[in-house]
């Protein structure tokens, strides 16, 4: 007369007479926090994509004169700068945005850079050497140094009486 080895299971609970309140707490508060989640990430990607003023400044200029338009090409387009150079970042040669930056208050920066660009450069900027360019007329080059010179930051028109 051994006991029963084997029971039935007792039987579970029933779900209907038992509700499961916590559980539902549990999904309201993580729909919460995904929102939560959701609106920042959503706000970050606006922040990320958002121009900076400085550029739209820029490019609101650019938009307007094709004499920059014909220059922002020849850099752009129709020569080997892209090789070295980026819009914003240093890599070989420095980024085009940083060369505006640095020449901003000089009244002669267009032909300066223009010559720069025909004759080539070192030294300025590090130990990397510009190529010449000689292919490039004196014309054109002066072209690409007005497009370059109007990415400068504060786009004021150049040189503003004293
Ligand atoms: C082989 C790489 C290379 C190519 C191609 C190249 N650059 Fe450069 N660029 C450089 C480097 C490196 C410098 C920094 C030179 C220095 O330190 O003086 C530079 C500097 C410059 C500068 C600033 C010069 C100064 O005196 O501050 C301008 C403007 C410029 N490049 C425009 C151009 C344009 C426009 C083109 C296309 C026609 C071009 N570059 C093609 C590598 C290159």
């Amino acid at each position: 007369m051994s006991e029963p080895q084997h029971q039935d299971p007792p039987p579970a609970s029933d779900p209907d007479s038992d509700p499961p309140r916590r559980s539902r707490w549990l999904g309201v508060l993580i729909v919460a926090f995904a929102l939560v989640v959701g609106l920042g990430m959503f706000n970050i990607g606006r922040l990320i994509i958002r121009p900076k003023p400085e550029v739209t400044a820029a490019d609101r200029l650019i938009e307007a004169s094709p004499r920059l338009q014909q220059g922002r090409e020849l850099v752009t387009r129709s020569s080997d700068c892209m090789r070295c150079h980026t819009m914003e970042l240093d890599v070989v040669g420095p980024g085009f945005r940083n060369i505006a930056k640095r020449y901003a208050d000089r009244d002669d920066a267009v032909p300066y850079l223009a010559r720069k660009i025909r004759e080539g450069s070192v030294g300025e900027w590090g130990r990397i050497v510009m190529p010449r360019h000689p292919q490039v007329t004196q014309e054109q080059a002066e072209l690409m140094a007005g497009w370059l010179m109007a990415l400068r930051p504060a786009n004021a028109p150049a040189a503003s009486p004293p």
